[in-house]
């Protein structure tokens, strides 16, 4: 087979500043050992996240150029509904300007004090906003998807029996939905089968819970359907997104991972009843109901963004990218999530520092090590982003969407293996200063002597 090749050409370049290793660790020291106080251009390869910083086509900066900025009834909104309505099928396209406050209309109108919301995992974000209402957001993904090591295909299904034992341990009244995150990020990336989102509807219509999906990376998961699903090898990544939206009643949606796009996102449904009390909360909050705290060139860029990502071209490339860094590390030894995910890569600190107990926090030191060797920036996702509640200790090596080469990859690569390679002298880390609540973005670190 040969090699699968970035399918585009590069026209515009975004210079990477080259640093010395003194120069970085000066850096890390300012930024308090956290590597969100790092500024970007001290970084040489991003991987802090693939939400908002893709790479835009040429056609969707065409659209930004042809964006309508009327206040209402703009053109580009319409060509954003219309793309929406194409893949997902819902009535109902009310644009937000990202994902979580697409979460947070849709929870305020729908949770609180007293219910109960299921899903594979909840994302942080989404996590906040369920919680926010008094609700409570309850994990359910199969026992295959926390379990770090396992080789399974469909590693963000839900566990179905847990989802009927809770809907009988609650009662119906009190769920007010269901979720389905695809793919799911908080636990590794991985993909949900059809199989599974249809048993979840299945189940959840039975007891007339709707069911939402959160849709983030829903083109990343149809490619993983069509590679691993029987029945799916011969349908269009279209046929299988349609195919799984019709099995839910709405979905809520980051623009910023596969919509393309550097902005953006919406909530869709079929409910009309709730659409136009989405629509007064987006008033007040977010913008009139045809731009939503966008602008309208935005909206044109998630409009042809939504088209591109269905391309398998592109989504051939996209996985082959992930599982080539996933691939290359786990074959040297170097203790990663396996299979690989869609958008990330999560290296597993426990197991790559079993030296640093957790409580000395082996994610963070290991994201620090990375860029402090090569300029690599990746997340710690472990007890200091969770606390206790931390199920593994991950850094997680987010992939953007057409911005580096495979030649950016291997130095990736390369970069991990000599870390890896000296592992045994890495130190612990310790909290020098936290805020009361989503510690991991301002916390203040120090090495441990
Ligand atoms: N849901 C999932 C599964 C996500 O991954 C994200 C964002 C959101 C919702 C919220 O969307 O950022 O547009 O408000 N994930 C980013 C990440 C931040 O780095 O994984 P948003």
């Amino acid at each position: 087979m040969k090699t699968i090749i970035e399918p585009f050409r590069i026209k515009v370049v975004e210079p990477i500043r080259m640093t010395t290793r003194e120069q970085r660790q000066a850096a890390l020291a300012a930024a308090h050992y956290n590597v969100f106080e790092l500024a970007a251009d001290d970084v040489l390869i991003d991987l802090l996240t693939d939400s908002g910083t893709g790479a835009m086509s040429q056609e969707q900066w065409a659209g930004v150029m042809r964006g309508d900025e009327s206040y209402a009834g703009s053109k580009s909104f319409f060509a954003f509904r219309d793309a929406v309505r194409n893949v997902f099928g819902y009535e109902h396209v009310i644009p937000t300007h990202q994902g979580r406050a697409a979460e947070r209309i849709l929870f305020e109108l729908v949770a609180g004090k007293g219910s109960v919301v299921p899903n594979n995992t909840h994302f942080d974000t989404t996590r906040a906003n369920v919680e926010h209402t008094g609700a409570r957001a309850m994990d359910l993904v199969a026992d295959v998807g926390r379990d770090a090591a396992a080789e399974h295909p469909f590693k963000g299904d839900i566990d179905v029996a847990r989802l009927e034992a809770l809907i009988e341990e609650v009662g119906p009244a009190r769920i007010p939905l269901g979720m389905l995150t695809i793919t799911n990020n908080a636990g590794g990336g991985q993909p949900v089968s059809m199989a599974n989102a249809r048993a979840v509807s299945e189940v959840l219509h039975r007891h007339g819970i709707p069911l939402f999906f959160d849709a983030c990376r829903f083109a990343e998961n149809a490619w993983f359907i069509k590679q691993r699903e029987p029945g799916y090898a011969d349908k269009s990544i279209l046929e299988i997104c349609r195919e799984m939206f019709a099995l839910g009643d709405g979905a809520t949606m980051s623009a910023k991972k596969d919509g393309m796009a550097n902005i953006g996102g919406f909530l869709a449904t079929n409910d009309g009843e709730l659409a136009a009390k989405a629509r007064n909360v987006l008033i007040l909050t977010e913008g009139f109901p045809t731009y939503g705290g966008l602008a309208g060139r935005d909206l044109e860029a998630i409009a042809r963004g939504l088209e591109e990502v269905l391309h398998e071209d592109y989504l051939n490339y996209r996985i082959a990218s992930t599982a080539y860094l996933c691939d290359h590390l786990h074959d040297k030894g170097v203790p990663v999530l396996r299979p690989a995910g869609g958008h990330a890569v999560y290296l597993d600190a426990a197991r790559f520092l079993p030296h640093i107990p957790r409580h000395e926090l082996p994610g963070q030191a290991l994201a620090c090590a990375l860029y402090e060797e090569a300029g690599i920036r990746g997340c710690e996702i472990g007890t200091v982003m969770f606390g206790e509640n931390a199920q593994m200790e991950l850094v997680r090596l987010a992939i953007p969407r057409r911005v580096y080469t495979q030649s950016h990859i291997d130095y990736v690569v390369e970069s991990v293996l000599d870390v890896f390679a000296r592992r045994e002298e890495l130190r612990g880390m310790r909290i020098t200063w936290e805020p009361p609540a989503l510690r991991h973005f301002t916390a203040h670190f120090e090495p441990l002597p």
